[in-house]
């Protein structure tokens, strides 16, 4: 007999099996916090787990210390990040919103872990490069740099808080639209919420502003665009 399952066929609470499995062959990408899988009924949605902390990798020592002595900041970061969508899409006005962050569909009890449903991004069915690799193998475009900026324009008009705007968190390919893929974009699929102890960029949309182009300022050094402050914008070097 299956396990949580009583002789009446009811389910004991106290062990409740899974609510969806994930096949090793689904892992498609790893960041250094979160595995991420393909949902095994749906291509255009992400399963992405967090990884036990022994399996966390390419960490600061000290990012590593903090997070083994003080776990529950691998939840808040969690947490954050669905208060930031949560946040964004209550304020949406239905007229005229295009997210620039990946939408999030809640969270569900997998075989590895609890497990945060969230759109695919994709190209030619896998997922789409990030803003690093396009850099990194020199095959970032005029048109990849518009699509780039439009979702930094975007981040800003909606007054997104996102605290880790890295080259491997911005994704460039197409999100499905009710059952249509849309047209090719770019869009942040993680580092958004405000981590900070002190939420200093929840304080007001000035404060939040200024911590945008301070980010924006150490994106550009990392991927060798100029960030222009006045127009808050990219340009190519
Ligand atoms: N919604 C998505 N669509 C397409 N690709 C994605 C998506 N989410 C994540 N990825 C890919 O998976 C990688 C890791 O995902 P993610 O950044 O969420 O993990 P993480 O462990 O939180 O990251 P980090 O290393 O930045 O802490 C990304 O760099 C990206 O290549
Ligand atoms: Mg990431």
């Amino acid at each position: 007999m299956d396990a949580g399952v009583t002789s009446d066929m009811t389910t004991d609470p106290k062990s409740v099996p899974p609510l969806l499995s994930l096949n090793a062959s689904d892992l498609i990408a790893e960041g250094s916090q979160r595995w991420v899988y393909r949902h095994p009924a749906d291509r255009t949605k992400l399963v992405k787990v967090l990884r036990p902390m022994p399996e966390t990798t390419s960490r600061a020592k000290l990012a590593t210390w903090t997070e083994a002595h003080f776990p529950n900041i691998r939840r808040r970061w969690a947490r954050k990040e669905y208060q930031e969508y949560l946040r964004m899409m209550l304020a949406a006005d239905p007229a005229e919103f295009h997210s620039p962050i990946t939408h999030m569909f809640g969270f569900t009890m997998t075989d590895k872990g609890l497990g945060c449903l969230t759109e695919a991004v994709t190209n030619d069915n896998g997922l789409g490069p990030t803003l690093d690799h396009l850099i990194k193998s020199k095959s970032f475009t005029r048109a990849d740099l518009t699509l780039f900026n439009d979702c930094v324009a975007r981040l800003d008009r909606y007054d997104i808080r996102a605290g880790d705007m890295t080259p491997r968190n911005f994704v460039f390919g197409h999100r499905d639209y009710a059952g249509t893929p849309g047209l090719r974009e770019c869009v942040l699929v993680d580092g958004f919420g405000d981590v900070h102890a002190i939420p200093i960029r929840s304080l007001s949309r000035w404060a939040n502003r200024i911590g945008m182009a301070d980010n924006c300022r150490r994106l550009a050094q990392r991927t060798g665009l100029r960030w222009d402050a006045e127009t808050r914008q990219f340009h190519l070097t």
